[in-house]
């Protein structure tokens, strides 16, 4: 059988897939144009891709031969999951394995903007420290009872929650659905409406998926919702966010930062007017970028084609 991956995976993932099957690595500039991705799916009975490749219908329906679909991320949103299921091809992606890492650098934004960590970096840098230690030098503010406000609950959600609780926050939670009470006594997190998160949150987080429901949703009209103290964290897709209207109330202090891990468009151009404003803590989408999680990740999505290709079900497997 015939795969195409549209950037090289680790060493050990590659010679994995060499053992079984016939396959071609794309290497030139990222992502791959579309018109080579189509030209390459035709014969190709597999293909592992990446979460900036757009696997639309146009590329799904050229693959005649496709029988697998399985994508380097947990995030699906850059494949059209309805017309590969039209057409028979379980669609895998990476859950779990990346939640802890992604979790984890929640948190580092969160302390970065609550201890002003990048800022007192560039500072000694800049030879600016000037005051020694002292009552009013280089105030952030405590993680401790301060409100989170988690929209999206999901894994990575949950995960974000207990991280939250050993630094004694109060975490409240939005969602297209409620936990059970049992779930949210355990996690210690209350449910309140999208409207009340923006409102009463210290920090919101975002960690939702990217839908239709959720394009752009974090726009001005619910950014002005927001604390002028608080602020804003995204580690789950920049499509979420309007841009354009986030930049507004950074640079009018509307909200007092945000910690931005993912873009509209990756990588995020050092003019956008984001990336200007000195109360954003900017990462280049690496929220799941550990070794031992990147290479997880890499086991899943192999094992995932794998299985796909041989009739059986992926260990996960987008659900509609
Ligand atoms: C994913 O897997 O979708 C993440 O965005 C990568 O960090």
């Amino acid at each position: 059988m015939k795969i195409l991956l549209t950037r090289r995976l680790h060493d050990f993932a590659v010679k994995e897939l060499k053992k079984k099957y016939d396959v071609e690595i794309y290497t030139g500039m990222i992502p791959m144009p579309k018109k080579l991705l189509i030209s390459k799916i035709k014969d190709k009975d597999g293909l592992i891709c990446y979460p900036y490749d757009s696997i639309d219908a146009d590329v799904i329906n050229a693959g005649t031969k496709l029988k697998a679909i399985s994508t380097y991320s947990v995030g699906y949103d850059h494949i059209d999951v309805k017309t590969a299921t039209s057409r028979g091809i379980p669609v895998g992606y990476t859950p779990e394995v990346l939640t802890r890492a992604t979790a984890d650098m929640t948190m580092a934004l969160m302390l970065s903007l609550f201890r002003r960590i990048p800022e007192g970096d560039k500072l000694i840098r800049n030879d600016k420290w000037n005051t020694i230690f002292g009552p009013y030098e280089f105030l952030g503010t405590d993680l401790y009872q301060k409100t989170l406000g988690i929209f999206g609950m999901g894994r990575i959600g949950k995960a974000v929650a207990k991280r939250a609780a050993g630094f004694e926050m109060n975490i409240i939670y939005h969602n297209r659905t409620r936990l059970s009470i049992k779930e949210e006594k355990k996690l210690g997190v209350k449910y309140v409406s999208l409207d009340n998160l923006f409102r009463t949150s210290d920090v919101v987080s975002i960690h939702s998926p990217h839908t239709p429901q959720t394009h752009e949703i974090v726009n001005l009209k619910l950014l002005k919702k927001m604390k002028k103290t608080s602020f804003l964290i995204n580690t789950a897709r920049g499509k979420i966010i309007n841009e354009k209207d986030l930049a507004i109330a950074l640079k009018r202090k509307i909200i007092a930062g945000a910690g931005l891990d993912v873009f509209q468009r990756e990588p995020i151009n050092s003019k956008h007017s984001i990336v200007k404003m000195n109360n954003s803590i900017l990462t280049p989408h690496s929220g799941s970028a550990t070794i031992e999680t990147r290479k997880k990740m890499a086991e899943i999505a192999i094992r995932n084609l794998a299985l796909s290709l041989s009739g059986r079900k992926p260990i996960y497997q987008v659900r509609l």
